[in-house]
C-alpha cells in the first residue's frame, strides 16, 4: 500500500479534490498520492493546509497536510471526490459544480440511498459514479483519522456518462493504494450495503450499543424478520432476488464481524449530530409505501431514530 506521504515519483498522477473533510475525506486524502489531491474548503477564503495524523490499521502513525484548493484553481481535477453525509451532498455540490469542467466525474461516496439519485438527477450530463466502500474510518478528535479497518471499495456509473468514466475514476481512486474495484452493477451494490445498514444501524443507535450487541436484544430480535421481509420485498421490485432468511444472514453476519464497532448512526446520535436515518431505513419505507408494500417496521425505526437525533 502507498504511503500516505509517499514521494514515490508517478508521472501525471490523477488529480483528486475531495469534498467532504470529514472521516471518510481523510482518508483518501491521506492515501492518494500527495501531489494529485486537495481538499475543497467550506470557506472560499481558505488556503493553506488541512493537517493531521493518520493511525493506520496496524497503529502506525503518519502526518498528513492536504492541500485546500479552490474549485475554480487552475489545476482541473481529474475526479471529484464527495464525501460529505447523504443530507449535505446536494447543497455543497451545487455550491462547487459551477467552478468544474462539465466532464469532471463526480463520485459519490454517501452510505444508504436517494442521495445519489437526486444529483444524478440534478445533473445528468456530468458523468456521475456512485463508491460503495468497506473501508472505514473516524475521527475521535479534530487532528486524529483513524483507519480502523482495511476494506475494499466499488465504483461504478450512475449514469451513461458516469459508467464512461469509470475505468479512468477506478485508475485514479487505486493511485492510493487502497484496493479499488470496477463495479459493472453498483446499483445493486448500494442496495446489497443498505440492507445490511438498514439492518445494523437503527437498532445500535436506539438500543444504544456497539454492532455485535444488537444480536442477543430482545427489541432487534423482535424486529428482525419482519424488518428483512420489508426490506426482501421491495428488493424484489427493484430486481434483487433476495430471501428474507438470507439478509439476516448478511446482517448479522456484519454484526458479527464489527462487533465492537460503533456505528456511524450511534455515533451521531451521540453527538448530537443528524444521522443519515432518512436514506437507509426512511427510503425504504417511503419506496415500500410507493410500491404498496409493508413498511411498518422500517417507518417505526425511522421515526424512533428521527425522535432521538430531535432530543438529543
Ligand atoms: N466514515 C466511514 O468509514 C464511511 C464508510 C463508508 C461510507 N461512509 C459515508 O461517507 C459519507 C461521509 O461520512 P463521514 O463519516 O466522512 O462523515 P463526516 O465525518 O461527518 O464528514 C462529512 C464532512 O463533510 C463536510 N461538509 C458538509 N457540508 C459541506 C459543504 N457544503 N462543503 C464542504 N464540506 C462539507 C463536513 O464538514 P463539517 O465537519 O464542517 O460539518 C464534514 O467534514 C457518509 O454518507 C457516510 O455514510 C463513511
Amino acid at each position: 500500500m502507498a504511503s500516505p506521504e509517499s514521494s514515490v515519483h508517478r508521472p501525471d498522477p490523477p488529480v483528486c479534490l475531495v469534498l467532504g473533510a470529514g472521516a471518510l475525506g481523510r482518508l483518501w486524502a491521506a492515501y492518494l498520492p500527495d501531489n494529485s489531491r486537495g481538499f475543497i474548503p467550506r470557506k472560499r477564503d481558505q488556503t493553506g493546509h488541512c493537517r493531521y495524523a493518520l493511525v493506520t490499521p496496524t497503529g502506525e502513525i503518519r502526518p498528513v497536510n492536504v492541500p485546500w484548493r479552490q474549485p475554480a484553481s487552475p489545476d482541473i481535477p481529474d475526479c471529484l471526490l464527495v464525501t460529505t453525509k447523504a443530507q449535505d451532498t446536494l447543497t455543497a455540490l451545487t455550491d462547487v459544480l459551477q467552478h468544474l469542467l462539465p466532464q469532471t466525474p463526480i463520485v459519490l461516496f454517501q452510505n444508504g440511498m436517494g442521495s445519489q439519485q437526486v444529483v444524478a438527477a440534478q445533473w445528468p450530463d456530468r458523468p456521475v459514479l456512485a463508491a460503495v466502500t468497506t473501508e472505514g474510518a473516524n475521527r475521535p478528535d479534530a487532528d486524529t483519522l483513524i483507519h480502523a479497518g482495511l476494506g475494499e471499495t466499488w465504483v461504478g456509473g450512475l449514469n451513461p456518462a458516469g459508467c464512461k468514466a469509470q475505468s479512468r475514476v477506478v485508475t485514479a481512486l487505486a493511485s492510493s493504494g487502497l484496493i479499488v474495484h470496477s463495479e459493472p452493477d453498483i446499483a445493486q451494490r448500494l442496495l446489497r450495503k443498505l440492507a445490511v445498514n438498514a439492518g445494523i444501524n437503527p437498532f445500535t443507535a436506539i438500543i444504544d450499543c456497539p454492532n455485535g450487541d444488537i444480536l442477543k436484544q430482545p427489541f432487534y430480535l423482535e424486529h428482525i424478520d419482519e424488518l428483512c421481509r420489508e426490506i426482501a420485498a421491495l428488493m424484489h421490485h427493484k430486481g434483487w432476488q433476495v430471501a428474507a432468511s438470507e439478509l439476516r444472514q448478511q446482517i448479522e453476519q456484519v454484526a458479527r464481524t464489527t462487533a465492537k464497532n460503533t456505528s456511524s448512526m450511534r455515533s451521531d446520535i451521540i453527538n448530537g449530530r443528524v444521522t443519515e436515518i432518512r436514506f437507509i431505513n426512511g427510503w425504504i419505507a417511503q419506496e415500500c409505501q410507493r410500491h404498496h408494500l409493508p413498511s411498518r417496521v422500517n417507518h417505526m425505526l425511522t421515526t424512533w431514530v428521527q425522535d432521538l437525533s430531535a432530543i438529543a
